[in-house]
Parts: C-alpha cells; sequence; structure tokens
C-alpha cells in the first residue's frame, strides 16, 4: 500500500498507481458518472467470463443504482454497484481491473460501497451474490465481515452449465 494517501476519483498523471490507504476516502469521493460508462464496461468485458452487457450497464444506472469506482492515473481502475432495497444495499457488482487485482483496490472499493450504502442509502445491511469458486472474493467478504445467510442453486451461468450463487449479509453501522 502506498503511504501517500488515498487516490480520488479526479486523480490526475502522476498519481500513485497502488490502491493507498483508505481511512481518508469520503464516501461521495468515489461516487462516478455516465461519462465512466465505457471505461466500466471495458473493465467488466475483462474481469469476467459472463460480464454484463453496455445494455444491462446502462439498464442499472437508469435504474437509479449507485455506481462508484476508483481511478489511479486519471483512469478508472475498479467499481461496483448499490442497489437500495428498502433498508439494505444490494451489492450487485464490485470489479476491479485484472491488472489492478491483488494490489489493495478491492479493499478500498468495497470499504468505499459499505461507507456509500450507509450514508447515502441510509441502509441497515448490506447483501450479495458470489460463486463458491470465487475465492478471492469469498476472502474479500469474509474480511468485513459478512456472513453467509443462504444459497440459490443454478443461479450464474458457467461454462459447465449453471453455478450456484452463496448469499452474504452483513450489518452496517
Ligand atoms: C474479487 C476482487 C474484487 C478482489 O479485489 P482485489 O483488489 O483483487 O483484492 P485486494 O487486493 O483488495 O485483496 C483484499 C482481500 O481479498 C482476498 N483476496 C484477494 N485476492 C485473493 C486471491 N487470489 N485468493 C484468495 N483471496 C484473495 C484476501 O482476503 C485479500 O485480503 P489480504 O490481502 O489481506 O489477504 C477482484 O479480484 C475482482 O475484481 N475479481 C473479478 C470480479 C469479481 O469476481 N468480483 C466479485 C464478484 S462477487
Amino acid at each position: 500500500m502506498s503511504a501517500d494517501g488515498p487516490v480520488r476519483p479526479d486523480a490526475r498523471p502522476g498519481d500513485r498507481a497502488l490502491a493507498p490507504d483508505t481511512q481518508r476516502l469520503q464516501a461521495d469521493e468515489c461516487l462516478i458518472t455516465p461519462d465512466d460508462l465505457a471505461s466500466v464496461s471495458v473493465i467488466e468485458e475483462a474481469a469476467y467470463e459472463f460480464p454484463w452487457t453496455p445494455g444491462n450497464l446502462r439498464d442499472s444506472l437508469a435504474a437509479g443504482h449507485l455506481f462508484h469506482g476508483l481511478r489511479a492515473e486519471g483512469g478508472l481502475v475498479a467499481y461496483a454497484i448499490l442497489m437500495p432495497v428498502l433498508d439494505e444495499a444490494h451489492l450487485l457488482n464490485l470489479t476491479v481491473a485484472p491488472q489492478r487485482q491483488g494490489q489493495g483496490w478491492g479493499r478500498l472499493l468495497l470499504e468505499c460501497s459499505l461507507r456509500l450504502a450507509a450514508v447515502r442509502l441510509g441502509a441497515r445491511s448490506m447483501l450479495l451474490e458470489v460463486r463458491p469458486s470465487n475465492l478471492a472474493a469469498l476472502g474479500l467478504y469474509a474480511a468485513y465481515g459478512f456472513r453467509q445467510i443462504g444459497r440459490r442453486s443454478r443461479y450464474y451461468p458457467s461454462l459447465s452449465g449453471r453455478e450456484d450463487a452463496l448469499v452474504f449479509r452483513r450489518g452496517l453501522p
């Protein structure tokens, strides 16, 4: 991790490439705009075997879901999408660009998601689904106190047919 402080969403070329200490990143600092959709789409395509399409992303934004992300060297490197459902925030997507994975960006982004869910959406809890085969995501969510509360059978497409989803939840302060 860099000791130079947070990479802000308005970071410019020359800012540090590694995910920084997260403590001072305020929730609203990681909001992104419709102008970022093309970059989101490029990362989405690179990160998943079954990515959201550009149309899925546009629909999600139009539905009022809360897009947020992190930049380094002026470019988007990670993003996440929250859907408010009553007093719960559903984390629909959380993705770090493949070349940036394993450098702390996932932690930084999830911290931003948790803060936005509480501060912006007034949520009392966060819910998400994850593939049992996604060990990196499982490690990340466990590190942030998510607990498994269920399993959705054959929820995701997979190369061998379908894959279950594990459902996780944690409370928000
Ligand atoms: C899952 C993902 C968001 C994690 O982000 P990341 O930036 O790579 O993760 P970080 O470097 O911040 O690591 C945070 C924690 O995640 C876990 N983790 C990350 N990579 C891991 C790996 N390869 N294996 C096991 N655990 C891993 C660890 O608990 C790690 O904490 P640690 O460094 O203290 O051990 C990222 O790998 C990603 O975007 N993957 C593709 C998209 C995806 O699967 N999204 C989640 C859908 S539910």
